[in-house]
C-alpha cells in the first residue's frame, strides 16, 4: 500500500532513509505537519478541494502527510467553522477519497484528532469546555468567526471526561475504517488534552490534576483508549508541545523532570510514536541544552518527530543526523513547497513561506487567491 518514496537514496541522504512506525514502513524522515484549513463543509466533511490539496503533498514526495486537526464529537470537541470532523459517518465517508488519493501517489496518512476543549471559536452545538472553568488567556485566532477574548468554559465533571475519552476511541476507530494508516491525538498547543497538562488551566482536586503524573492522566487515557479502540499493530501517535496558541512563550514549570514523566507516559499507555513542536525545534527546551525530541525520544523509546522551523533542508538533515528525531514534520514550507521532499531530492531552489497564503484566513481560497495573484505578478508560486 504504502510505496518508499525516495528508497535507493538512502545511502546519499538522511531524510530519505526508511523508517518505520509501528508496522507502516515509510520511504522517508519528512511528514507534513498537521495544518487547519477551516476549508471543510459547514457539516465538517471534507471536500474536493481539499482532495486535490492533500494529494498534492504526496505526489510532491512527502512520505508521510498528518492531516489538520479533526474533531471527535458532535459536542463540544469542534474548534473553527468550516473545520473537518470524524465525528459522523458521513464525515467518515467523506474521508474516504482523499486517503485513497494520498495512497495512490505512495504515501501514508495519518488523521489528527482533536478537542477544542476551551479554545472554542464556533460550534454549533456547544460552549468551550475544560478541566476547569477559567477563560483561556489571550485572543481569538482570525478566524472565519470569533475575535477578541476566549469565553470562559464550563468545568468538565468526571463522567464527562469518560465520554470525551469514548469519542477519540471511537474516531480513532472510524478513521481506521476510512483507511487512515494511523491516527495522532492533538496533545499540543493548548488544546483539551494539553489543557488538562498545564497547572495555569488544570485547577481540578481529582486525580486528573496536581502533580504533572495526574496532568497527564487524560493524555495518557486517550491513547491507551484509542489503542484499546484501533488494535496493537496500528500506528497511534500523539502531539505534544509547550507553547500554546494562546500562549506562545509557556515552558513546562518541572522542566526536564516534567518531559521525562510526560513522555514515559504516553509511551507506556501505548503511543507508538511522539510528535513534538516548538517554535524552534532546534533551540534548547530548558536550560539544560537538550531540545524537547531528544528528551522524547530518551524517555519514549519511541520514534519522534520533531517540528518547529525545519524548512531549510540542512537543518532538517542535522536534526535526523544528530538523532535528535526520527522525523520532521514541515508546517509552513509545505505549505510554500508541496513537492519539498522533491525539490530538495533534485537540489531545486525552495519557495520561502510567505504569510499572505494564510492570511487574512487560512483557507484553501485564500492560497489559491495568493497564487492568482502571485501570477500575475509573474513570482515564484
Ligand atoms: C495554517 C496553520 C494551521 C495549523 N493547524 C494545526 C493543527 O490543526 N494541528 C496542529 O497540531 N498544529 C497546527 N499548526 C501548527 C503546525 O503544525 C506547525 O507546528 C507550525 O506551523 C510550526 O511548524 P513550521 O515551522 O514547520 O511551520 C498549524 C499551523 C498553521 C500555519
Amino acid at each position: 500500500m504504502v510505496t518508499s518514496v525516495g528508497a535507493g537514496r538512502e545511502a546519499e541522504d538522511p531524510l530519505a532513509a526508511e523508517i518505520s512506525i509501528g508496522q507502516l514502513r515509510l520511504g522517508g524522515r519528512v511528514a507534513v505537519a498537521p495544518m487547519t484549513r477551516t476549508s471543510a463543509t459547514e457539516g465538517g466533511c471534507v471536500t474536493s478541494q481539499m482532495l486535490e490539496y492533500y494529494k498534492a503533498f504526496a505526489e510532491g514526495g512527502f512520505p508521510l502527510v498528518i492531516t489538520e486537526g479533526t474533531y471527535v464529537d458532535e459536542s463540544a470537541s469542534q474548534a473553527y467553522a468550516y473545520q473537518p470532523g470524524i465525528a459522523t459517518e458521513p464525515q467518515l465517508h467523506a474521508w474516504t477519497p482523499i486517503v485513497g488519493a494520498v495512497h495512490d501517489a505512495g504515501s501514508a496518512i495519518f488523521l489528527q484528532l482533536m478537542h477544542a476543549g476551551a479554545l472554542v471559536q464556533h460550534n454549533p452545538n456547544a460552549g468551550g469546555v475544560a478541566p476547569s472553568s477559567l477563560a483561556p488567556k489571550g485572543t481569538q485566532l482570525a478566524m472565519h468567526s470569533g475575535s477578541g477574548p476566549y469565553p470562559e468554559p464550563r468545568t468538565l465533571g468526571t463522567d464527562e471526561i469518560t465520554v470525551i475519552i469514548g469519542a477519540f476511541a471511537d474516531s480513532a476507530r472510524r478513521a481506521r475504517q476510512a483507511g487512515f494508516d494511523g491516527v495522532e491525538i492533538h496533545g499540543a498547543n493548548g488544546y483539551l488534552v494539553d489543557q488538562f497538562l498545564n497547572p495555569e488551566t488544570n485547577h481540578r482536586s481529582d486525580s486528573y490534576a496536581g502533580a504533572v503524573e495526574n496532568r497527564i492522566r487524560f493524555g495518557a487515557e486517550v491513547v491507551s483508549a484509542v489503542r484499546r479502540a484501533v488494535g496493537a499493530d496500528y500506528p497511534v501517535g500523539i502531539r505534544i508541545s509547550q507553547k500554546k496558541i494562546n500562549d506562545p512563550d509557556h515552558r513546562w514549570p518541572g522542566g526536564l523532570d516534567d518531559a521525562r514523566i510526560i513522555f514515559s507516559a504516553l509511551s507506556a499507555a501505548g503511543a507508538s510514536y511522539l510528535h513534538v513542536s516548538e517554535r524552534d525545534a532546534t533551540g534548547s527546551a530548558f536550560e539544560t541544552g537538550e531540545t524537547l525530541a531528544r528528551l522524547a525520544r530518551l524517555h519514549g523509546g519511541v520514534p519522534v518527530i520533531a517540528n518547529g522551523g525545519l524548512g531549510d533542508p540542512e537543518v532538517a538533515r542535522a536534526v535526523i543526523g544528530r538523532g535528535d528525531a526520527d522525523l520532521v514534520a514541515l508546517g509552513t514550507a509545505a505549505l510554500a513547497n508541496c513537492d519539498w521532499p522533491a525539490r530538495v531530492a533534485l537540489g531545486e531552489p525552495l519557495v520561502e513561506f510567505d504569510p499572505g497564503m494564510i492570511d487574512p484566513l487560512a483557507t484553501l481560497d485564500n492560497a489559491a487567491d495568493w497564487r492568482a495573484s502571485r501570477a500575475s505578478m509573474g513570482g515564484p508560486l
